[in-house]
């Protein structure tokens, strides 16, 4: 087997063969294969795609690259939650300990924002003294004794996708259904989870631009979960606008409190609950009440714990941002649009973000959200505060907001998208 067949196959629009995917993942992962042939061949499958039984056999094969972990010795049903990525998107801060809170374990392996999509490692390391890298006892310690944990995904899980993710993201080969499918899935089934529920987004601020795309790539990871024995669950949710109020590490982790006190912005709650409902459904925990356990303050006694438990201080003052600049609405009406792009890349842009893998983010950048789509507002009314470390950075941010802001006429009709847009089994 050479890595040149593999790759005349898939340029030429052929089916990679069982024995050439096994070979060329196993090979990458030894380093046999160079990366300047892996990226070619992501290329080929980016143009060319890759059909059901191939996905299959890739995800396979990534997941046999490293160790699988075993929840099976926990004495509660496990579920967990996926979200495709988009702005604003700190679900998983208030779900992970409200699906505890209702009986289910958590195992709920995360990561790091990379481009204008945030990640709950960052958000929650906002909080002082919070430890993202567990080890494998630390992290079965936690779920046993608080019910769910938030933390890094070792080294060994799914080594094949940790190179090859990197290597997508610098070779313009994210956006691949079948990639996208086979990464997702690969971390899910080898992390050991019995059930998953995933959160597909769709819109500007999502890799999924359009309902066509994101069906067919939750259609697809529904399949992947479920014939590997994983009950697997798909939510299309709507990403044109952000979720909630804020988007940056320590704006988002005060909504999420706000969301476990029983309080906080409408969508991230509708949002949470759905989910839910649907994990603990899958889990088996078909009479679990998530609304009761927000609003009687179980979910919030479950986060106060998991965060204690891997060495934060849920009653610390979390961090602030330096500076604040705020924009205005530039006449009265009704804010029709309110773009999740822009404002995800403009909130990257004041440092709640990362361009490499490497660089620090700011925990008190980002943006605030005065008003959300179908809100009226009068001319000169703060819509949005902007926060960062550093000021110089405001122009290019305020760049990145425009056209990302529209305001209509008071009179003109506005219907608001749903906040889950289907459902996919
Ligand atoms: N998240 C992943 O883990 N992998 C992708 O390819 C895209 C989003």
């Amino acid at each position: 087997m050479d890595a040149i067949s593999v790759i005349r196959t898939k340029r030429d629009r052929g089916e990679l063969t069982p024995g050439q995917i096994d070979w060329v993942i196993d090979a990458y992962t030894r380093g046999e294969v160079a990366h300047e042939q892996m990226s070619s061949l992501a290329m080929a499958i980016f143009l060319n795609g890759m059909n059901r039984a191939e996905i299959a056999r890739w995800t396979a094969a990534m997941i046999a690259s490293g160790e699988r972990m075993d929840f099976s010795s926990l004495p509660r049903p496990t579920a967990d939650k996926h979200s495709t990525g988009g702005v604003g998107d700190k679900i998983t801060l208030p779900l992970a300990p409200l699906v505890a809170a209702c009986g289910a374990a958590v195992p709920q392996l995360s990561g790091r924002g990379l481009g204008h999509t945030g990640g709950t490692l960052d958000k929650l390391e906002a909080i002082p003294g919070w430890r993202a890298l567990l080890s494998n006892d630390e992290m079965l310690a936690v779920l046993r004794d608080v019910g769910s944990v938030i933390c890094a995904a070792g080294d060994g899980l799914a080594p094949a996708d940790k190179k090859l993710y990197a290597l997508r993201d610098v070779t313009g080969t994210v956006e691949s259904i079948p990639l996208i499918a086979s990464s997702i899935m690969s971390k899910k089934i080898a992390e050991g989870t019995g059930s998953l529920v995933l959160d597909v987004k769709v819109g500007s601020g999502a890799f999924m631009k359009n309902l066509d795309d994101a069906r067919e790539l939750a259609a697809t990871m529904v399949e992947l979960g479920t014939d590997h024995g994983v009950d697997t669950r798909a939510l299309l949710t709507d990403m044109s606008t952000p979720l909630g109020r804020t988007a940056g590490n320590a704006l988002e982790v005060r909504e999420s409190v706000e969301v476990l006190a029983g309080g906080g912005p409408q969508d991230v709650v509708e949002l949470t609950l759905a989910l839910a409902r649907e994990m603990l459904d899958a889990a088996g925990l078909k009479d679990a009440d998530p609304a009761k356990a927000l609003a009687d303050g179980s979910a919030m006694d479950h986060w106060r714990r998991m965060i204690s438990a891997q060495g934060g201080d849920p009653d610390a003052p979390l961090p602030v941002a330096r500076e604040q600049h705020t924009v205005t609405a530039a006449a009265t009406g009704t804010l029709t649009t309110l773009d999740a792009y822009a404002v995800g890349l403009a909130a990257w842009r004041l440092g709640a973000g990362r361009a490499r893998k490497e660089d620090p983010v700011q925990a008190g950048a980002g943006i605030e959200l005065h008003a959300k789509p179908g809100d009226p507002v009068t001319a000169g009314q703060p819509l949005l505060t902007l926060h960062t470390d550093t000021p110089e950075k405001f122009p290019y941010a305020l760049e990145a907001l425009d056209g990302g802001v529209a305001i209509a006429p008071a009179d003109t009709a506005f219907t608001a998208r749903p906040v889950v847009l289907e459902r996919i089994v």
